[in-house]
């Protein structure tokens, strides 16, 4: 039986959460935790699906559009399998839509090139939740660490290989297109104040850039704690995530910021070989559960 598996990797967003959704740049790493789709031929008419959770709405849309590429599927088994829960925020709706769309072109050897399997997937994810800039997706598909802007504007790979990251869980789930519709109330109701905090965002992505590049840990450090000044203005920080971050922060954490829709969700911090484990032991005193993600991971691939 003709069995094709590929995994892509979930994301954590360093620098430009929300001002991504409306122009402004930001910078994403893909994380070594992946999600695995694998398509086995079968002898059923039509698409089984034997998925985690009943919600198969990223899967459907993927289907859809996967469809109207390239005409009927039929008499496949599709099952998915994931090294990270879809509730910590690392971006498992879109990492599963691209491994489908991808795991589909390879089980019928149909050419998808990776801004293809891009646009394709950042549609099928957009038909689902209405809202959203993209860039989990940009991250599953071309892994790596990336400098993007919304609809794949712009998708630059910078050098994020060694990043020094923590990463605590708050242990509450954040519904990312919730927030992102609240923000956008916001934008409505004060548009010049909620403009001011995107622009300084996105000023401070073009100012951290050389700083990562230069691996001038310090200064990214700071960087992460202005971009978090900027969240908590917005209105999306939480009182755990403030406290896993103050924790961080204490135990000398160069900076800490909350990473993608804010609520809930993951925090990340920046360290050094000597801080790491007092951050992390801070963290989980403070209530979070430490995430072992590494930064930088490969974009979506063929596993078998
Ligand atoms: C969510 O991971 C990141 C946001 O900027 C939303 C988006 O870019 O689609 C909050």
């Amino acid at each position: 039986m003709k069995t094709v598996v590929v995994s892509s990797p979930g994301k954590l967003l360093l620098f430009g959460d929300h001002a991504v959704v409306y122009g402004y740049p930001c910078i994403v790493t893909a994380v070594d935790q992946r999600m695995m789709v694998t398509i086995t031929e079968s002898e059923k008419d039509g698409v089984m699906y034997d998925v985690l959770g009943s919600d198969t709405r990223f899967l459907d849309a993927a289907l859809h559009i996967a469809q109207s590429l390239w005409g009927n599927i039929s008499h496949i088994a599709v099952q998915t399998k994931s090294q990270f829960s879809e509730k910590i925020g690392l971006g498992s709706s879109a990492a599963v839509t691209v491994s489908f769309l991808f795991v589909l072109s390879k089980y019928l050897s149909k050419p998808l090139k990776p801004i293809g399997l891009f646009n394709a997937a950042y549609k099928a994810v957009l038909d689902v939740q209405g809202v959203g800039s993209g860039v989990d997706v940009a991250a599953s598909v071309y892994g790596g660490t990336i400098r993007y802007v919304m609809g794949g504007k712009e998708i630059m790979p910078i050098d994020g290989s060694v990043l020094p990251l923590v990463v605590g869980y708050t242990g509450i789930k954040a519904d990312t297109a919730t927030i992102v519709n609240d923000v956008k109330k916001k934008y409505e109701d004060n548009p010049e104040k909620v403009k001011r905090i995107f622009e300084a965002m996105g000023g401070l992505v073009d100012q951290v850039m050389p700083r990562l590049v230069d691996k001038d840990w310090e200064r990214v450090g700071k960087f992460m704690d202005f971009n978090q000044e900027y969240l908590r203005d917005l209105g999306v920080s939480s009182e755990k995530l403030e406290s896993l971050i103050l924790a961080a922060k204490h135990a000398g954490a160069l900076g800490a910021k909350l990473s993608g829709a804010g609520g809930g969700d993951c925090m990340i911090a920046l360290v050094t070989n000597d801080t790491r484990k007092f951050v992390e032991s801070a963290i989980e005193k403070a209530g979070g559960q430490i995430m072992h993600v590494k930064p930088n991971a490969k974009g979506v691939r063929v596993e078998v």
